[in-house]
């Protein structure tokens, strides 16, 4: 007998959630019934992440709560330091992150409680201290320090302060933000969903979440924002070249990919099939950034990678497309990119593990079995 198999569990709806909703039908994004660009466009992502946890955007009071919490959380605990300095120089920044989310787990004085109160304690202290994790670790590959955050700069700013060790302009600032509000939630992505399953069997925040960052880590999945800047990369990034030449290589470039059958990563989408609802928003961000660095380059490689996309086969770009170069022109090192994407999505994760520990049952699937038939040694 052939089983109905959904191989990549394609096209299955597993569970309901209130979290968030993509309709690829129109193309859009809710968070809690809000439309993602709407969000971007005038929210900050402390109000985001309040949002996504507790159903509501905050009120005045609630919001200035939760940004003396946050700003009080920030401080890279040495522990957590400790097992940094432990790894090598050259290992992936997603096995730091992995590693130091493990770390705080382990430390946590409420590590065996998993009451809803505890969870989103977890959830908030995580979401302010990872930031440090992720500055800290670019800084100590360009053999810098550690960069004590500051309690004056919301999250935006505070982030990239202790990245680079200066203030960023207020344009940066905002781009930065509004990658954080985008990348925050998608519904049950390969990474949120192998939280869930974490979170079904009753096991802990800090471990749903360290399994998430090992699904994250996947070119397929969020690795891909990386990988797009291996593309430019290889195409070669030229400061001096006009946007037109560039266009025209990276079109060439693509042709090529295309003609020998590669995947080229930071387009295609399992869910969106004609565009990415939230890439309008991160490509009007990415182009402020193309101008406040002048680098019309960049918006040369980007178009003519996209416009050969498109031609040939008709695949759009997924978020991972603009925000890779983004965050190119900000400063951050190529393997930083889905480290930040952590940053924005502990948000949606944690959302997702409280709504599951909520309403659990455990995830285990059935298996169509093909090997051989019972026999003897
Ligand atoms: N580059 C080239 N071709 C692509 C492509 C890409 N990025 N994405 C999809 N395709 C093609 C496939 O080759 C396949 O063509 P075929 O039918 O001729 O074999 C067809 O489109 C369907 O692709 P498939 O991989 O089966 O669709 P999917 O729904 O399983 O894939 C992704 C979704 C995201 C895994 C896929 O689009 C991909 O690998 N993209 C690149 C990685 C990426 O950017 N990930 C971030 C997602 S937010």
């Amino acid at each position: 007998m052939t089983e109905d198999i959904k191989k990549g569990l394609a096209g299955v709806v597993v569970d309901y959630t209130a979290i968030s909703k993509v309709n690829p039908e129109t193309n859009s994004l809710l968070y809690r019934g809000y439309p993602v660009q709407d969000l971007a466009a005038a929210k900050s992502f402390e109000e985001v992440a309040l949002l996504l946890w507790n159903g509501e955007l905050p009120s005045e009071v609630e919001c200035s709560e939760f940004c003396a919490f946050e700003r009080a959380n920030r401080a890279l605990d040495s522990r957590v330091k400790a097992a940094i300095d432990l790894l090598p120089v050259d290992c992936h920044p997603m096995d730091t992150a992995r590693t130091a989310v493990s770390v705080i787990g382990a430390n946590h004085p409420l590590a065996s409680d998993s009451s809803p109160e505890a969870e989103l304690r977890k959830a908030k202290e995580l979401f302010a201290a990872f930031p440090a994790v992720v500055a800290y670790d670019q800084r100590r590959r360009r053999g810098l320090d550690l960069v004590e955050p500051r309690e004056d700069l919301n999250y935006a700013q505070n982030f990239l302060w202790m990245t680079f060790g200066e203030e960023a302009a207020e344009e940066v600032v905002d781009a930065f933000r509004v990658s954080m509000v985008l990348y925050a939630e998608h519904s049950f992505n390969a990474s949120t969903f192998a939280a869930r399953v974490i979170t079904s069997t009753l096991a802990d925040l800090h471990s749903a979440v360290t399994g998430a960052i090992g699904a994250l880590k996947g070119p397929l999945h969020g690795g891909a924002n990386e990988a797009v800047m291996h593309t430019f990369d290889e195409i070669g990034i030229d400061k001096n070249e006009s946007r037109e030449e560039a266009a025209a290589r990276a079109k060439a470039w693509m042709e090529k990919a295309l003609s020998e059958k590669k995947k080229v990563m930071g387009f295609g989408h399992r869910v969106y099939k004609h565009g990415d609802s939230r890439v309008p928003t991160m490509k009007a961000a990415l182009d402020r950034m193309i101008e406040y660095y002048s680098r019309d380059e960049i918006l040369g490689l980007y178009d003519g990678l996209q416009v050969a996309m498109d031609e040939a086969k008709g695949i759009q770009p997924n978020l991972d497309y603009p925000a890779g170069p983004t965050y190119h022109l900000m400063g951050f090192d190529t393997e930083m990119f889905t480290p930040l994407f952590i940053a924005a999505r502990i948000t949606g994760w944690t959302s997702h593990i409280m709504e599951q520990r909520a309403s659990n049952a455990l995830i285990r699937p059935l298996s169509a079995y093909n090997g051989p038939e019972q026999r003897s040694f």
